[in-house]
């Protein structure tokens, strides 16, 4: 009697755990489609990453000293969510004032194939001044999405150059340290992201 309760409550607490397993898998992949996600642990996001700056020049994590990085991933011919995101970014950083020195914002492209450096040059500065938009190899890019574990893939298409990505939507904020400081979700307001900003930057 004791064993065949204890096997019911073990299988009933697997389900539970698949039943969750699913629905955080749901909304890390819906993530660029409006829901509100669960936000993980920021323990095991983040790290380094190798790639190429809108001049052309390799950078890496380490390329601004001393500066916290704020970073979104997506791509430029995101209709609607990077757009939003980056002006979010854009809005937080000016709503902060002098503290926006200490952070240096990117925009790293999931998808190199159309967004070069010259295509990243023109459009980054569009949102913010100071926005640095960094592309790379297939590779690069990969390996940049895996340490921040941000999730893309190219969406269904007819055509070969008008296709949709479907991306994760998170912004990263890195302090100089290396660590990640902070996770924020997608659909912040600028107030609410200037809010978290200003905590971290100003409780270091
Ligand atoms: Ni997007």
């Amino acid at each position: 009697m004791t064993s065949r309760l204890g096997r019911i409550i073990i299988v009933a607490l697997a389900a539970i755990c698949a039943a969750i397993a699913i629905v955080i898998l749901a909304d890390v992949w819906s993530g660029d489609r409006g829901r509100t996600p669960i936000v993980a642990t920021n323990s095991a996001v983040g790290g380094s990453f190798s790639l190429i700056d809108s001049s052309g020049a390799a950078v890496t994590e380490k390329s601004w000293p001393g500066k916290y990085l704020l970073i979104y991933f997506g791509y430029t011919y995101c209709p609607d969510v990077c757009p939003t995101e980056l002006a979010a970014m854009a809005g937080a950083l000016d709503a902060i004032g002098p503290d926006a020195d200490k952070i240096q914002p990117l925009f790293i492209s999931v998808d190199p194939a159309r967004d070069t450096p010259e295509v990243m040059a023109g459009y980054a500065p569009m949102f913010y001044p100071r926005l640095v938009g960094l592309t790379g190899t297939e590779s690069q890019v990969a390996a940049a999405a895996a340490a921040f574990k941000v999730y893309y893939r190219k969406a269904e298409a007819e055509g070969a150059s008008a296709y949709l990505m479907d991306h994760t939507s998170f912004i990263y904020l890195v302090a100089p340290d290396g660590s990640t400081a902070a996770v924020l979700p997608p659909k912040m307001t600028p107030e609410e992201m200037a809010e978290r900003l200003k905590a971290v930057v100003d409780a270091a």
